[in-house]
């Protein structure tokens, strides 16, 4: 994305690691999807506790798309957030990121693929109180040993993309909860991802808002590349996608393009 800091001036930005014997982390090959999913499944617990969340997920993602995530309560649309945000594994299947088994990782293998290519957004905007909207858009980038200036400078910019310019003082309980969504998405975008995963964004806001925060998030996949997985159960919220992936039962039930997406029809 060209209207933040260009990756050269952030912090270096190793391709994701790759284990040794794997084809490595060479730009993805043509024809080849950024995420590709194969009979991925997860189960939770053990024993007779044991709860098959995901029953083989097969899911191919290309870089640039707008895909919305729907389905019924407890289908695993989070469970499989999870997984491609390289926060939890499958139990079996294979998950590659740019032609990375990203199974085959270490966990900090997969913590730095995280960093550098995946931001996140959640439904409870996850921002640490008491702490100014900059500060907390800058988080990302001191875990990755930005130096100060170019932190805030980039935290700047993150912020005035998602419409929040000269906010930056401001603490989460200084903003409404929109606003509040929006410095979430700043954070998560700070760091330049190439995917972004939104896990009911709008799940705490009025519809208003909603809209507001799904055009922001169509405007960072038109104008700025970003690839961009949301979960909704809301019709109108996933109209905004170009693609719409219905999970149910911890599988994939429907996979439909739209015709007119955008929220513009
Ligand atoms: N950490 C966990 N331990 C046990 N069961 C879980 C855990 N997380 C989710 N589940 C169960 O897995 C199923 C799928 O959950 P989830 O992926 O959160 O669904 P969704 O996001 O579609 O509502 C649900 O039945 C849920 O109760
Ligand atoms: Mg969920």
């Amino acid at each position: 994305m060209s209207s933040v800091l260009p990756r050269s001036q952030l912090a270096p930005s190793p391709a994701p690691p790759a284990p040794a014997g794997s084809k490595g982390a060479a730009p993805v090959a043509t024809g080849e999807p950024l995420i590709r999913l194969r009979r991925v499944t997860k189960v939770y617990g053990s024993g007779s506790a044991a709860f098959q969340a995901l029953r083989g997920v097969d899911l191919d993602i290309d870089a640039g798309e707008f895909v919305a995530i729907m389905g019924p309560s407890g289908s695993g649309k989070s469970t499989a957030m999870n997984i491609l945000g390289c926060l939890d594994t499958p139990t079996t299947g294979a998950y590659e990121f740019r032609g990375v088994a990203v199974q085959n990782l270490t966990r900090d293998q997969r913590a730095r693929l995280r960093r550098r290519w995946l931001g996140f957004v959640f439904q409870g905007f996850n921002l640490l109180a008491r702490t100014s909207a900059l500060e907390n858009v800058e988080l990302p980038l001191l875990y990755r040993g930005v130096p100060g200036e170019q932190r805030h400078a980039a935290a700047r910019q993150a912020l005035a993309l998602v419409g929040l310019a000269g906010w930056e003082t401001h603490t989460p309980a200084e903003l409404s909860g929109g606003q509040q969504q929006r410095v979430a998405i700043a954070r998560a975008i700070v760091s330049e991802p190439a995917v972004l995963l939104a896990d009911e964004p709008t799940g705490n806001l009025d519809t208003a808002r909603s809209r507001e925060i799904m055009e922001l998030l169509r405007d960072l996949n038109e104008r700025n590349q970003i690839t961009v997985l949301m979960v909704t159960h809301e019709a109108e919220m996933a109209s905004y996608a170009r693609r719409i992936v219905h999970f149910v039962d911890g599988v994939v039930d429907s996979d439909v393009v739209q015709r007119s997406a955008g929220g513009r029809s």
